[in-house]
């Protein structure tokens, strides 16, 4: 099973997507979270891709596509795959469903006002997973960062990004009958608990 979390930044893709590979005994795919890895190693593609991420621009299609299709094609694919943050063009969502279709796409909606708020709140954690200092504050001891490109003038950039280039990837999958919207207001529970009917 493939199953796509959607939405604009902040939103809650990575918590819920962590949440729900857990859930269903599955992978969790974040290519931020590959893409910022890389660019800490200093691996090839990191040298490629850190320039956009920093920009908060989105890396060349053809450089996430193989990422994403080697993650896929590697690992070990008999359990559901959680794809967080992939795709987001039209290119990347064709490329896609030529390799791998998905059998579910979940879209996380939430307005600018409150992806602002989370994002001045997140911290990441070693294995690259979201804290917010009030709403889910990180386990004490352990050494949470903000992210490079939470930055606010990075937010903005990365928020008109996602309305004029993600935005109308969503006709896609609409038009395939595939896309199914969730608020993601309200809690982390709350917003989990309006997913999982949406999983079986
Ligand atoms: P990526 O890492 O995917 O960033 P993003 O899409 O901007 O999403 P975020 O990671 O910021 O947020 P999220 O939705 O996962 O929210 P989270 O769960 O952390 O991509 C980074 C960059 O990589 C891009 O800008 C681009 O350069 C590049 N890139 C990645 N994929 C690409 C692609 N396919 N093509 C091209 N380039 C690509 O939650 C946010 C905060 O809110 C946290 O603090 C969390 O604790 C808190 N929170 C979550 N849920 C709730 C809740 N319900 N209530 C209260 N707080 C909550």
């Amino acid at each position: 099973m493939i199953l796509v979390l959607l939405g604009p930044p902040a939103c809650g893709k990575g918590t819920q997507a962590r949440n729900i590979a857990r859930h269903l005994g599955g992978t969790h795919i974040s290519t931020g979270f590959l893409l910022r890895e890389a660019v800490e190693q200093r691996k090839p593609l990191g040298m490629l891709a850190q320039r956009y991420v920093d920009a908060g621009e989105l890396v060349p299609d053809d450089l996430v596509i193989s990422l994403v299709r080697e993650v896929l094609q590697c690992g070990d694919n008999s359990g559901p795959a959680v794809l967080d943050g992939f795709p987001r063009t039209v290119s990347q969502a064709q490329a896609l469903d030529a390799f791998l279709p998905p059998d579910r796409v979940i879209l996380i909606e939430l307005d600018n006002t409150e992806v602002i708020l989370r994002i001045s709140g997140r911290r990441m954690g070693p294995n690259g997973e979201s804290y917010h200092v009030l709403y889910n504050p990180p386990p004490q001891g352990l050494v949470a960062v903000q992210r490079s490109d939470d930055r606010e003038d990075v937010v903005r950039e990365r928020l008109e990004i996602y309305h004029r280039q993600t935005e109308p990837m969503l006709e896609f999958y609409e038009r395939k009958g595939l896309l199914c919207r969730v608020s993601g207001k309200g809690s982390i529970e709350e917003v989990f608990d309006s997913i999982l009917p949406l999983l079986g």
